[in-house]
């Protein structure tokens, strides 16, 4: 998740273009056959450079909207516009009564009979920039610091002599939604990847960071492995939650405003519970103690098998079947068959379990701290471990100790390790 405390805004339109639209064209059925890396003990060959695609996490790049709805939750809502505006990320619509309207069309409704969901009548959401850095270097298209998330990583490739959206893109998404509703971006990735590679005649790093990881996973797991040999050349993975994050149960319980006092937590509740990523995120019993308490009340103990029940006693019931939706997607972790290099941050309090009182869910919780990255659970980052020897590609696990979930994407630590990799034979 990237954490959305690092953040202020203006809203600008960034409409794709004829250009965008031309390159979407240029890139479909460039593969030749040819056997990927041909420079091979050729000494005229260029440098080693090998393409990067970016898998950004929950809230990890722009959501853009258009509206046209039969009703709005409070007269000062737009009801109509005539072009798509941003809605993620726009601090101007996180200000109070502004945000009533934001949730009104950020949320998403669950439909019990297909289990899928959509946004409500006449709000059109879209994600921008498919294949481009933009919307994941920095959340709010005006680009104010406060908002960078892929940034330093990217800026830190072109100095190395990579250009943005050539050979280095981004694979941004609809981060409100698990895999299984996302069918079309896993084959837009992997056509993207084998552009990129075709053209470059190298195999592709892949960079993903926090929930990206998960998605990553999912998308490499439904790939042949021939495919994988021929177009992967190493998996980066930062801050990965494999096995869930304790974090989105209060997130769910009694909703969580990251720390922007302007906002209350029970108003976001709404809106977070309507994403189904966040239910899939839950903590998974193959790497959580059965026994550990994870929310308490005054009158029950959940731990990671009481899902169903928590979920009930919060009236929630559609979030249930949300996670019974997706806990399947990567509940296996089957090893993706490439090399995999696990970057995970440690000493920060990460919220671990927490205590609720008689005014449960309506209220704050008394929250305990463990091992992690501030959000990501040690237990659940380091899940990857259980990949070594069990595919015959390398899996290295890389401890950033004092680095928080998303600072560790701006850390000096983390770009020397990626140039390691992607310099590397
Ligand atoms: C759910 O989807 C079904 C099938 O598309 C549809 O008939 C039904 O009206 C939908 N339910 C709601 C509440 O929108
Ligand atoms: C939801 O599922 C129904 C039936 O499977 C399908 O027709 C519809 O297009 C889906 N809607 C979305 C938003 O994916
Ligand atoms: C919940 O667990 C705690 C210890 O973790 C225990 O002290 C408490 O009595 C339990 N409460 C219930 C209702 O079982
Ligand atoms: C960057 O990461 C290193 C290694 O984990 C850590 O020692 C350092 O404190 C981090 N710096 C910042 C500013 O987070």
């Amino acid at each position: 998740m990237a954490g959305w405390h690092r953040i202020a805004a203006l809203p600008s339109l960034l409409p794709l273009g004829l250009f965008g639209l031309l390159l979407l064209l240029l890139s479909s059925g460039w593969s030749n056959g040819k056997p990927l890396g041909k420079c091979l003990g050729d000494k005229s060959c260029p440098p080693s450079r090998p393409p990067v695609v970016l898998i950004p996490g929950d809230l990890g790049n722009q959501l853009e909207a258009k509206l046209d709805k039969p009703s709005v939750v409070h007269y000062i809502c737009y009801k109509k516009t005539d072009s798509f505006f941003t809605l993620w990320l726009n601090l101007e619509l996180l200000v109070p009564v502004a945000i009533d309207c934001w949730i009104d069309n950020i949320r998403l409704i669950y439909n019990r009979t297909t289990h899928n969901t959509s946004s409500p009548p006449g709000v059109d959401v879209r994600v921008p920039g498919f294949g481009k850095t933009y919307p994941l270097e920095y959340l709010d298209p005006s680009k104010r610091s406060v908002g960078m998330y892929f940034f330093t990583i990217v800026q830190s490739l072109v100095d190395w002599g990579y250009t943005r959206d050539q050979d280095i893109r981004g694979a941004p998404y609809d981060w409100r939604k698990a895999p299984n509703e996302n069918k079309d971006y896993f084959q837009r990735l992997q056509d993207m990847i084998q552009e990129m590679a075709e053209k470059a005649g190298e195999p592709v790093v892949l960079i993903a960071h926090s929930m990206g990881n998960a998605y990553t996973l999912y998308f490499l797991n439904q790939q042949p492995q021939a495919w994988k040999d021929r177009y992967i050349k190493a998996f980066i993975a930062i801050g990965p939650p494999w096995a869930g994050v304790a974090k989105t149960l209060r997130v769910v319980i009694s909703g969580d405003n990251d720390h922007i006092p302007v906002i209350s937590p029970l108003k976001m509740r709404s809106q977070q519970r309507s994403a189904v990523s966040t239910t899939w995120l839950f903590p998974y019993v193959h790497s959580w103690p059965k026994d550990q308490v994870l929310v308490q009340t005054p009158t029950t103990n959940y731990t990671v098998l009481d899902y169903q029940r928590l979920f009930s006693d919060l009236g929630f019931e559609d979030g249930w079947m949300m996670r019974q939706d997706t806990e399947p997607l990567v509940f296996d972790l089957t090893p993706p068959g490439v090399a995999v290099h696990c970057l995970y941050g440690t000493g920060t309090k990460t919220p671990e379990s927490f205590l609720y009182s008689d005014k449960f869910p309506d209220v704050e919780p008394t929250v305990t701290y463990g091992e992690g990255d501030g959000t990501v659970n040690l237990q659940s980052a380091i899940q990857c471990g259980q990949w070594a020897g069990k595919q015959k590609q390398p899996v290295t696990l890389k401890e950033l100790p004092g680095s928080e979930h998303v600072n560790m994407l701006l850390n000096a630590t983390t770009v020397a390790y990626i140039k390691s990799v992607l310099f590397s034979p």
